[in-house]
């Protein structure tokens, strides 16, 4: 009897171990690190935001950038204005399945048409109306402007990886983008397929 149970018990153990498994190839079941951090200044906020903005490579897309012996690098004077509304493409031409990025990694071509990165500074032009449920939802449902009824964010946004942010992390990033200086840079809208 003794032994009955105890190999019902291996039994249940491998099996919860495999499903485990399985369960970690999905990403939305990660581990979350959804302990709340102790409450922060804005000064603590502000650094904050600003170490997961650059480890999350926001400025990859988001910052115009300047040309330097390594290659394109943020520049410190536009940071995360987005795509400049004045900068001239060169044309598509035919791509063959690929997906482009301009020089300026700010302008992306593929299956979904052109998209542009976003102004997330504080101007009118970028975030500056917006407010952190507006922030949360654009991060969590990939929204744009936050709204829940707008249409969804263009690729390569990657949103469906920053949704596993926690509220803290939204909420100090949010606080470091308010902080930013406001450039005034209203982004073109995206062109669908056809017309790309
Ligand atoms: C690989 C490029 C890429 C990266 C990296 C990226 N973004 Fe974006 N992001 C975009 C693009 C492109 C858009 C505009 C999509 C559209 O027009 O639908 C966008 C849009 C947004 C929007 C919505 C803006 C609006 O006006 O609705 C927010 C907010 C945003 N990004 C925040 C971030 C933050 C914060 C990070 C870093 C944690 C980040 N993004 C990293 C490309 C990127």
């Amino acid at each position: 009897m003794k032994k009955k149970i105890l190999m019902i018990a291996l039994i249940g153990t491998i099996v919860s171990a495999c499903s485990q498994k399985e369960k970690r190839t999905n990403v939305e079941e990660y581990p979350t690190f959804a302990e709340a951090i102790p409450a922060l200044s804005e000064a603590e906020l502000i650094k904050r935001g600003s170490y997961i903005v650059t480890i999350g490579g926001c400025n990859d897309c988001h910052s115009p950038k300047v040309m330097t012996p390594q290659g394109p690098a943020p520049d410190p004077a536009r940071l995360l204005s987005g795509h400049n509304q004045n900068e001239k493409l060169p044309p598509v031409g035919d791509h063959n399945g690929w997906v482009l990025f301009s020089m300026n990694q700010t302008a992306y071509v593929g299956p979904w048409g052109t998209s542009y990165a976003a102004n997330l500074t504080p101007d009118d032009t970028g975030i500056g109306a917006w407010s952190f449920e507006n922030f949360k939802t654009a991060m969590r449902k990939g929204k744009l402007k936050g709204l829940e009824g707008s249409r969804d964010l263009l690729p390569p946004m990657p949103w469906q990886i920053y949704k596993n942010m926690t509220d803290d992390d939204l909420r100090a990033v949010f606080h470091y983008l308010k902080s930013l200086k406001p450039v005034n840079n209203l982004v073109p809208a995206p062109i669908p397929p056809k017309a790309s």
